[in-house]
């Protein structure tokens, strides 16, 4: 296992890039709760983020992708509303140890499929 944050490093209520053996992902803290996911939108693929470390919209309730406006359900990634509403955004399954978040390294590759 790979520890790739601190989870005292990712404040309540916001997202934070990743990146990893050059592999982009993204995480969010939300009431106490960690999500990962890969920086990657369902839509055409792109990163999502507005600016460095910002995921999500003006009140922090969903992911919002800065290219064409999709807005995706922090818990599960569901696509709300926009383009590829439906689709998912794709999570990285991982652990927390000692506060920190560990992911296989056998799941470091980019998802092959959206
Ligand atoms: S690339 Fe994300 S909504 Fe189009």
């Amino acid at each position: 296992m790979i520890s790739i944050v601190d989870m005292d490093d990712i404040d309540e209520g916001t997202s934070k890039g990743l990146e990893v053996n050059n592999l982009y992902m993204f995480t969010i803290k939300k009431d106490g709760q960690v999500y990962l996911y890969w920086n990657r939108c369902p839509h055409l693929g792109t990163p999502l983020e507005w600016e460095e470390d910002r995921f999500l919209d003006a009140d922090a309730a969903l992911i919002q992708c800065s290219t064409h406006g999709a807005l995706f359900q922090i818990e599960d990634g569901h696509c709300l509303a926009g383009p590829c509403k439906g689709k998912y955004l794709q999570a990285v399954p991982f652990i927390i140890e000692n506060g920190m978040v560990m992911v296989d390294e056998k799941l470091l590759k980019q998802p092959t499929s959206l």
